[in-house]
């Protein structure tokens, strides 16, 4: 399992030369990473239900996407300190900035309230800049907590280098929705990706996979069952 935190350069041994000190490597991957982490998918592909509205975020599928995430300690003190708790605390280390779309940040509709700040409160769990796609963009809105929310129309690759300018050198996490995650790894922007396949048949909503044919060719994957019931797959892309 890769550890994710600030990196120095990445760096190889070599056994020739003066000995086995390590030496620059010309085909390093760049130090900026984008990642996903903790997206949740049905059996039959669904990241979430429908249809979303301010008091169903998730549509149909309800909190059922993310109850395995909720019983852990990353989530509340007293919750289990297991696999999935392990998988779910890698969310956060070594990143400097997010990338969201239109309908993670808030309900249809949202763009003609002036007021919305998100469905997060005062502080939200970023932490980061933080990038909403969206065709509708406005002002900066700085939140308490280090988060500041940008809202950017831009082509995946744009809002990339726009929040890996942010990052400050750490990594970016595309955080969703399915709609954004899709683009995302559709352009072949994505470096590591955290799915979590949670077993019920929601039927309806916004798909993961459509279009993404082969994606796993180019990305090293594992698949770590949980006693949740839940299966950690991890795509992380290849050298
Ligand atoms: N399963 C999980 O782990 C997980 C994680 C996060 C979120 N979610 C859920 O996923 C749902 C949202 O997913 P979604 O697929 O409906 O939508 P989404 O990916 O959050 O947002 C898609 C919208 O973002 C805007 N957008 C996307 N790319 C853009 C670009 N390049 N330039 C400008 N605007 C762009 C467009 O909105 P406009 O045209 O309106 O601007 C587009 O319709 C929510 O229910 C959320 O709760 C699930």
């Amino acid at each position: 399992m890769i550890v994710f935190g600030v990196r120095t350069p990445s760096r190889r041994a070599t056994l020739s030369g003066t000995g086995s000190e390590p030496v620059d490597d010309p085909g390093a991957r760049p130090m900026s990473l984008a990642r996903i982490h903790n997206f949740s998918i049905s059996l039959d592909g669904f990241a979430t239900g429908e249809p979303q509205t301010l008091e169903t975020p998730f549509g149909h599928a309800g909190q059922r996407l993310h109850r395995w995430m909720m019983a852990t300690r990353y989530w509340d003190p007293s919750g289990t300190a297991g696999v999935d708790d392990a998988f779910a605390e890698r969310h956060g280390p070594g990143i400097g900035a997010e990338i969201m779309g239109a309908n993670k940040f808030g309900p249809p509709g949202w763009q003609d309230d002036p007021d919305w700040r998100g469905w997060w409160g005062p502080n939200p769990p970023f932490h980061t800049p933080t990038f909403v796609l969206t065709h509708r963009p406005r002002s900066p809105i700085e939140m308490e907590g280090g988060t500041t929310f940008h809202f950017l129309d831009a082509s995946p690759a744009e809002a990339l280098e726009v929040a890996r300018a942010a990052a400050d050198g750490q990594d970016v996490r595309i955080g969703g929705g399915a709609t954004v995650v899709r683009d995302f790894l559709a352009a072949g922007l994505v470096d590591h990706m955290h799915l979590v396949q949670v077993p019920i048949v929601l039927g309806r909503g916004v798909r993961l996979w459509d279009g993404l044919e082969a994606l796993e060719a180019g990305y090293a994957v594992e698949s770590v069952s949980s006693p949740s019931g839940v299966t950690h797959l991890t795509f992380t892309r290849e050298a």
